[in-house]
């Protein structure tokens, strides 16, 4: 049975992931964590949360073998737009933070499950259909982190045999929880505005495609991964997966389908321009489907429905 560890438990993916880990796995074999003192009810009521901040390589050490982890799902990362402001910030966190989950899975003898992102690509990669093996050259301190944290789980899974795996991630959009600081994230806001306001203004030009992700197919990769038969994985880390790819004019009309005077304008934020003028518009996820099974479940249409729907819920709000 897997006894799973999960750092950056509070943010935009492991809110939603420990919750589905707990349903899969039991309640008392998913351990929460995150450097936070506290957590939600939800997550305390449902299972154990730790506070280990994952540059403190000893209390990640300490907490793996209290609790018996084999596998640490993690997440604990700072995202592009962040990093290019606080570029120290995100090297450390990123960088340490990924080498100490290693060192302690390579005590431990445990799995590690870390994503990686279409940020780990640069404007020298080809920009459509991005393949699987291709130039990457991120011009981010996020991307940078990004490429040296594949090498080092490929690295980790040839020179010690830790069972690392991993995916590239597209933009995420959720309802549950807001992500932290990426270049994406115009794209879970423009649906809170959508439902608040009935207009949004993006920081993101017109014209700017990025590859996206509704996040039960999130979930659902890391789970899959998981699960997979290392026998069948020619690659371990950094599988591309893909779902959609669109550019904010593309989700307007989308949005118009269910709120038809929504409106949307632009304000472009230079760094956060440059940085989605960087990465590919869509990425060829061909691997990850022969390897292990990849298929997603939400195109943009399905995934707008569903995020109209459980976002005016949440928010306690009516936009039809
Ligand atoms: N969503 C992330 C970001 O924008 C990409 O991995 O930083």
């Amino acid at each position: 049975m897997k006894k799973i560890l999960v750092t950056g438990g509070l943010g935009q993916i492991g809110t939603e992931l420990i919750m589905t880990l707990r349903g899969v796995y039991g309640n008392e074999n998913v351990i929460a964590s995150s450097i936070e003192p506290d957590c939600p009810d939800f997550i305390r009521e449902t299972g154990v949360y730790e506070s280990v901040d994952v540059l403190d390589a000893k209390k990640l050490g300490e907490v793996c073998r209290k609790h018996d982890i084999n596998q640490i799902v993690h997440l604990a990362a700072i995202l592009s737009a962040v990093g290019e402001s606080k570029p120290q910030l995100a090297y450390d966190i990123n960088m340490n933070g990924l080498f100490n989950v290693l060192e302690v899975a390579r005590e431990t003898g445990s799995g590690v499950f870390t994503p990686s992102s279409i940020a780990a690509f640069g404007p020298s990669t080809p920009k459509d259909m991005t393949p699987q093996d291709t130039v990457q050259r991120p011009t981010t301190m996020y991307g940078v982190t990004k490429v040296a944290g594949e090498l080092l789980c490929d690295y980790y899974h040839q020179r010690y045999g830790v069972d690392t795996r991993g995916v590239r991630f597209p933009g995420l959009i959720s309802y549950k929880a807001l992500p932290g600081g990426g270049t994406t994230d115009y794209a879970v806001h423009i649906y809170y505005e959508a439902i608040k306001n009935r207009k949004y203004t993006s920081y993101i030009a017109q014209g700017t495609k990025m590859d996206m992700m509704y996040m039960p197919d999130a979930i659902k990769s890391i789970l899959d991964l998981m699960e997979a038969d290392p026998s069948k994985l020619i690659h371990r880390n950094a599988f591309n997966i893909a779902a959609m790819s669109f550019a904010p004019e593309d989700l307007a009309v989308e949005i118009m389908k269910h709120i038809p005077d929504f409106r949307l304008d632009y304000a472009v934020d230079p760094v956060r321009q440059e940085i989605a003028d960087s990465w590919p518009n869509s990425l060829d996820d061909s691997t990850a489907r022969a390897e292990w099974g990849w298929k997603p479940e939400y195109d943009i249409a399905k995934m707008t429905a569903d995020m109209l729907e459980k976002l005016a819920e949440k928010l306690g709000k009516t936009y039809k």
